[in-house]
């Protein structure tokens, strides 16, 4: 132990930095460092303080660059509490841009500023009504504590009791529901209102009644919808419709989504109008500025550093895609000796980071692929990295291009390629081109 500590002091005092007085954490760690140590020659860099954070949704230790988008959404809320009218806001981007991450941090504005708000995830075949009505459940019940009249809340449950158990008896692909929903609600479900079985009605009258919930509480109510774009087109014309109508009568609710590249495609082929219902905010790789500010903020609290060289390399292997910093960066953490962290260190760190990247991120999505849809994705890939036309596609294959009708449209809905434009398909996935290009055929 003693060694160890005056091989900590050592390290420190090499990149000039203090020893931390000990704290109960630091003996915590302090017992975990001999062992440690032995495995990674290191103490400076400690693995156990890795603050990177490559997942999905995962929140990461800075969030950098979205300072725009972190605004705007602040001008929704303000606006949408005073009544104003406001178009709600949807975030776009390929895969791994972080479109989870920024969702859950509107969320959390709208938490603060004590709304009330619910989130789903939507699901290819799987129809938004229950859903909807888990997610404005929660909603609700953040509200009921602070509201005056409880009748006006139970109220309100029996509507969504309603609303939830008017749905079909089967999913969208025929199948019977084994189970009824059981919301979990004590209150009787209200008869005649938003239990009609079209969805569009009782989402338009659920909605107007939750948010005239909110308006007696004096706050708002948020609802988030991840992966949109997996909506099924007739519940994704109804909630465009229901939202157009709330927007009209100035209710305090709000719908915030987030998907691919073709979101706004797909809901203006809904509803023309949705283009003036909501702000698209497209989301993308981080300028230089902003991934070094993602490496460098949570190092710096763990008193490490890189040098220029270092962010340099990892600004060019990562190519600012969030995901792709996360992954270079805690990998990076774990080999490297000492602080500051060296380009050499990017060096020895870039196969594991890049095998990681290939398991998890390229792999584990090419794996859901038939082999059909995996000729499709090389031939694309074979064609460069920019949107390619489906009939290059066809050609590259020497097949007609309705003969991969199929192949294309089980891509789309395995989110894995999109069509932001007719008769043009590219990848949701950065670098995807680049990793099939590498693999062997
Ligand atoms: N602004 C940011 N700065 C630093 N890291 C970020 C930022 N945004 C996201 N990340 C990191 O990138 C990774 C991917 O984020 P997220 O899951 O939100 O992406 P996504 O766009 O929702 O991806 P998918 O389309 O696959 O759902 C996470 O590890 C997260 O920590
Ligand atoms: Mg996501």
């Amino acid at each position: 132990m003693v060694a160890t500590v005056e091989r900590a002091a050592l390290g420190a005092a090499r990149c000039g930095r203090r020893v931390a007085p000990a704290t109960r954490h630091s003996a915590f760690y302090g017992n975990l460092r001999p062992q440690l140590y032995r495995l990674i020659e290191s103490e400076t860099v400690d693995p156990v303080r890795n603050p990177y954070a490559p997942g999905a949704g995962q929140r990461p230790p800075e969030l950098a660059g979205r300072d725009r988008e972190l605004k705007q959404f602040e001008i929704v809320l303000e606006r949408v509490a005073r009544g104003r009218p406001e178009r709600s806001m949807i975030i776009t981007g390929l895969r791994g841009v972080g479109k989870t991450v920024l969702l859950n941090s509107f969320r959390s504005m709208a938490i603060q500023r004590l709304w009330g708000t619910g989130k789903i995830e939507a699901r290819p075949d799987q129809s938004i009504r229950r859903p909807i009505a888990s997610a404005l459940h929660m909603a609700v019940r953040e509200l009921a504590p602070r509201h005056r009249a409880p009748d006006r809340i139970e109220g309100f449950l029996g509507v969504l009791k309603a609303f939830a158990q008017a749905g079909p008896e089967e999913d969208a692909k025929g199948r019977a529901r084994v189970h009824r929903w059981q919301p979990g609600i004590d209150v009787p479900a209200a008869r005649g209102r938003a239990d009609s079985g079209d969805l569009e009605i009782d989402l338009t009258e659920l909605l107007s009644d939750a948010a005239s919930v909110a308006t007696d509480v004096g706050v708002g109510i948020a609802l988030f919808v991840d992966e949109m774009q997996d909506i099924p087109a007739d519940d994704v014309s109804a909630l465009c419709a229901a939202c157009h109508e709330l927007s009209q009568s100035g209710g305090p609710l709000i719908v915030v989504g987030a998907g691919l590249p073709h979101l706004p495609a797909v809901l203006s082929a809904s509803k023309s109008y949705s283009e003036r219902l909501f702000r698209y905010a497209r989301i993308d790789r981080l300028d230089r500025e902003s991934a070094d500010v993602a490496l460098l903020a949570p190092a710096e609290r763990e008193e490490v550093t890189f040098t220029p060289e270092a962010l340099d390399a990892l600004y060019s292997a990562a190519d600012g895609y969030p995901y792709f910093v996360q992954a270079y960066a805690k990998v990076v953490w774990d080999v490297a000796p000492d602080s500051p962290i060296t380009v050499d260190d990017i060096k020895v760190a870039a196969p594991e980071a890049e095998s990681e990247l290939a398991v998890g991120f390229f792999g584990s999505r090419y794996e859901r692929a038939t082999p059909a849809e995996r000729d499709y994705m090389r031939a694309m890939a074979a064609l460069g990295d920019d949107p390619v036309p489906t009939s290059a596609v066809a050609d590259e294959l020497g097949r007609k291009p309705s003969s991969l009708s199929p192949a294309r449209d089980g891509l789309i809905k395995k989110g894995l390629i999109y069509s932001a434009e007719r008769g043009l398909v590219a990848f949701t996935v950065p670098h995807f081109g680049r990793f099939l290009r590498a693999q062997p055929v």
